[in-house]
């Protein structure tokens, strides 16, 4: 059976920091789409995972003491788990580390040799780690500073291979001009050929000064070199679906579209498609880059200590209504500033008010008049002018969803429940049962429910926990089925009773706000700013535990009774703490640039007791010492006055 095909991506995420709400906006888009496509009839594979090799993995593991492997483990659980918990629908969560992968990013770099793309030269210029990104001179600011993240760059001379992306300026001012969606948004479309239009060199795609990625093929025998880890990176939407190893999936391609944010498009509309090019692939259809979450105006990162961590966010809020709001309050492509009174405004006013409130009515009306009976039958013969405005919008609704559109498609999703509001208002069903009018009343009942059931269904993608309660109060499941019933056709709901459900969007006091997020709330007692401002001080997107959880933590004074310098590692000290057990715990601490090993012997530290022993440099650490680290440099804490070790702290 052939059935349309949708393939739909994220990036893959560097596995160097945990999640933040960036990463989770990315994620859920991609999620909406899948969960579009497959309840409209499309085959569809949703692709998600990390980005695992190169310099920057590789600077983070050996800070942390541990293997680059070890360390991209880690972290890319840490993903998993959380998209997992946001029960986000991907179909595959691929690791640049998978054999397949490599074989298959292997594969296409033989390819991309034998069709002449490929050189061996020496590379001289400058290379931002963080960035992973090769500047000429002319860009970098102050002859060497990164233009994109303000680091310094690394002067680097290096036998290089390269691609000779020069070559294929032409064809790729060819393709944005023949498809002029297959960037998104277009401004961006506009930026990219503005861009290409400047020229471009030829590009470095092999490094020899580090080797944590991925080697070229055995047949070029040149183990000294690894790849260029865009290329690796890249290579990952081809590889998932079993480019050059298994390819029972490779059907898949091209990519209905790849999602990304705006940091990245330069290398997903420049040089992936110059390399599918060169792979004589197809090129995807859509390359969509969306806007940077802030937060109070400022980039988020954990340096500044303002990120939002999206976890704490769904758990306080309700996860379908993070990610309404997501979707809703951003124009996509736009920039959006996180905030979560924001947030409380659309769970209260467009969920609360609109949605959640007309479900109540129904239930309200149906349980006064019908015994909660709906009846749908005569909906046509008193309120078609309601349901073809209805229909009007819902048809609508599908071109924004590729388009990317989707602040727009819920803005037109919200137009039929106003329709039903202002119908019951209109119409009041009261009056019409005390004048005896009750086919018009159950009427209106069966219209409100026929809407409801088609707002619910083209809301699953974006709230697939709450719809299904919705269509589930209606009588029905939510499925390609009603899908084709009640939005490519447009049925009215069969005849059912209604499921008395409590209310989906409690209303949200705002006076909560200055628990969660002070710096919103404006007190105007000076008491109560001061506590808040307290708070202040603490919330770092942290979220609030109970007196177990801390309790769940054992600190203990304890006395450095040994201390040594690692050798070989710039920032490491092992030293054995006495914390009143048999023997010492030995401690692996990253504090060398602040204390000598000689300084601490005989002083006393904070110590938590009941971490998982760790393996730093190779060397066991069975505790972590407590310090304050701010611009001035770090400082250990500890007691004040003597204490006998082991004593607990809490
Ligand atoms: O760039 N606002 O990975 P990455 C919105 N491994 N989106 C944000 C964001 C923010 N503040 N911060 C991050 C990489 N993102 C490469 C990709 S793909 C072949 C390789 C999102 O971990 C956004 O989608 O730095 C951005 O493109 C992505 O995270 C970058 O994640
Ligand atoms: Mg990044």
């Amino acid at each position: 059976m052939s059935c349309k095909k949708a393939y739909i991506t994220t990036p893959i995420y560097y596995v160097n920091d945990i999640a933040h709400i960036g990463h989770a906006y990315t994620t859920i888009i991609a999620d909406t789409l899948a969960r579009y496509s497959r309840m409209s009839g499309l085959d569809t594979f949703f692709l998600t995972g990390t980005d695992e090799h190169g310099q920057k993995i590789e600077h983070s593991a050996l800070d942390r003491g541990k293997t680059p492997q070890e360390y991209a483990d880690e972290i890319a659980a840490t993903f998993k788990t959380l998209w997992d918990d946001f029960d986000i629908s991907y179909d595959k969560f691929i690791r640049t580390t998978d054999a397949d992968h490599k074989l298959g990013v292997q594969k296409a770099f033989l390819k991309m040799k034998e069709n002449g793309d490929i050189y061996k030269d020496v590379y001289k210029g400058h290379y931002c780690i963080s960035c992973e990104t090769f500047f000429p001179k002319t860009q970098l600011v102050d002859d060497e500073f990164c233009p994109e993240c303000g680091r310094s760059t690394t002067v680097v001379e290096e036998e290089s291979y390269f691609f000779r992306l020069s070559e294929y300026q032409d064809r790729l001012l060819e393709w944005y001009e023949s498809n002029p969606d297959c960037i998104l948004p277009k401004s961006k479309r506009n930026e990219v050929i503005r861009f290409v239009e400047g020229g471009l060199d030829d590009l470095s795609i092999t490094r020899t000064s580090f080797d944590w990625g991925v080697k070229l093929p055995a047949e070029l025998n040149d183990p000294k070199h690894v790849m260029y880890v865009w290329l690796d990176a890249l290579m990952n939407y081809l590889t998932a679906l079993g480019y050059g190893t298994d390819e029972s999936d490779i059907d898949y391609w091209p990519a209905r579209v790849h999602l990304i944010g705006k940091d990245i498009l330069r290398f997903h509309a420049i040089y992936w498609p110059a390399f599918l090019m060169s792979l004589d692939m197809p090129l995807p259809k859509h390359i969509a880059a969306h806007g940077w979450w802030t937060r109070d105006g400022a980039k988020m990162s954990k340096s500044k200590g303002n990120v939002v961590n999206p976890k704490e966010v769904a758990d306080a809020y309700g996860l379908d209504n993070f990610r309404y709001f997501m979707l809703r309050e951003v124009p996509f492509g736009g920039d959006g500033d996180f905030s979560q009174k924001a947030l409380i405004d659309r769970i209260n006013s467009d969920l609360g008010n609109d949605l959640g409130n007309l479900l109540n009515r129904l239930i309200g009306m149906s349980g006064k008049y019908f015994e909660g009976r709906v009846d749908s039958s005569k909906v046509s013969e008193y309120y078609q002018t309601e349901l073809d405005e209805v229909n009007d919008s819902i048809a609508k609704l599908e071109p924004f969803v590729f388009e990317m559109q989707l602040h727009r498609y819920l803005e037109e999703l919200w137009r039929p429940l106003s329709v039903a509001n202002k119908a019951i208002d209109k119409y009041q069903p009261w009056a019409m049962m005390k004048e005896g009018r009750e086919e018009e009343a159950m009427a209106l009942n069966g219209l409100i429910a026929t809407i409801l059931a088609k707002v619910s269904i083209m809301l699953y993608p974006i709230m697939p926990q709450i719809s299904p309660k919705i269509s589930s109060a209606l009588g029905f499941e939510i499925s390609h089925d009603s899908w084709s019933r009640y939005i490519t056709g447009d049925d009215v709901v069969d005849e059912f009773t209604i499921e008395k459900i409590p209310p989906l969007f409690p209303r949200i006091e705002e006076t909560l706000l200055a628990h969660v997020e002070p710096e919103e709330k404006k007190p105007k007692d000076t008491k109560k700013s001061k506590k808040d401002e307290k708070a202040k001080e603490s919330d770092e997107g942290i979220a609030l535990i109970g007196i177990d959880q801390f309790f769940q933590t054992s600190l203990k004074i304890g006395t450095v009774v040994e201390a040594e310098e690692v050798a070989k590692s710039k920032k490491l000290l092992l030293l054995q703490v006495d914390i009143g057990e048999e023997t010492p715990r030995q401690v692996v601490a990253g504090i060398k640039e602040w204390y000598s090993a000689e300084s601490l012997v005989g002083t006393q530290v904070c110590v938590v007791a009941n971490l998982k022993p760790a393996k730093l440099m190779g060397m066991k650490s069975e505790g972590m010492l407590l310090a304050a680290k701010d611009s001035s440099g770090l400082s250990l804490i500890r007691p004040e006055t003597l204490k006998a070790n082991g004593t607990d702290i809490g």
